[in-house]
């Protein structure tokens, strides 16, 4: 007897416990939560471009890259965040299987689009000499 009445209070409970949990984790309140997580992981990405040099651990020549990226690309790029700008970001860009336009992320493709452009991108063949196209490659190589 005080067994059966044992069993239905646990039973009763289990009911009242899952009621409980459903309300908790009702659709509303789940979209709530997914949401709650999107915010913190954006707000956690962090844009190493305020960093230094040192603080990035580049070399002479990736910090000279840099130096390049910042005063041609990063107006229209961004590094280290995938904020889009007027061109796509190029965070990852050589540890990804292709870059936007499906091409493979090799230093000849990336050389190719910086010095001869590529639609909405200007070319930069007048601008930037054979130095400076290396150790922006160099740069990119870190991303
Ligand atoms: C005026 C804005 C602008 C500037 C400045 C600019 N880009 Fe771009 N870039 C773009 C746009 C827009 C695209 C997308 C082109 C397309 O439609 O494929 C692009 C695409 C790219 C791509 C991807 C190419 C592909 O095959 O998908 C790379 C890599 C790139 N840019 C690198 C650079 C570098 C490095 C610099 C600096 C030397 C630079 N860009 C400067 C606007 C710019």
């Amino acid at each position: 007897m005080q067994l059966r009445f044992f069993s239905f209070a646990v039973l009763v409970k289990t009911r009242d416990c899952y009621g409980a949990t459903m309300r908790l984790f009702s659709p509303r309140s789940a979209i709530a939560a997914l949401l709650c997580v999107c915010a913190i992981l954006l707000a956690c990405e962090t844009d190493k471009s305020r960093w230094t040099d040192a603080q990035l651990h580049l070399t002479p020549e990736q910090a000279a890259g840099r130096n390049v990226f910042n005063s041609y690309c990063s107006a229209c790029h961004s590094a280290y965040t995938s904020k889009k700008l007027t061109g796509p970001p190029l965070t990852d860009l050589y540890k990804k299987r292709a870059m936007p336009s499906g091409a493979p992320p090799t230093d000849e493709r990336v050389s190719a689009v910086v010095m001869r452009g590529r639609q909405m991108m200007p070319a930069f063949g007048g601008v930037l000499d054979e130095q400076d196209l290396q150790s922006l490659l160099a740069y990119l190589h870190t991303l």
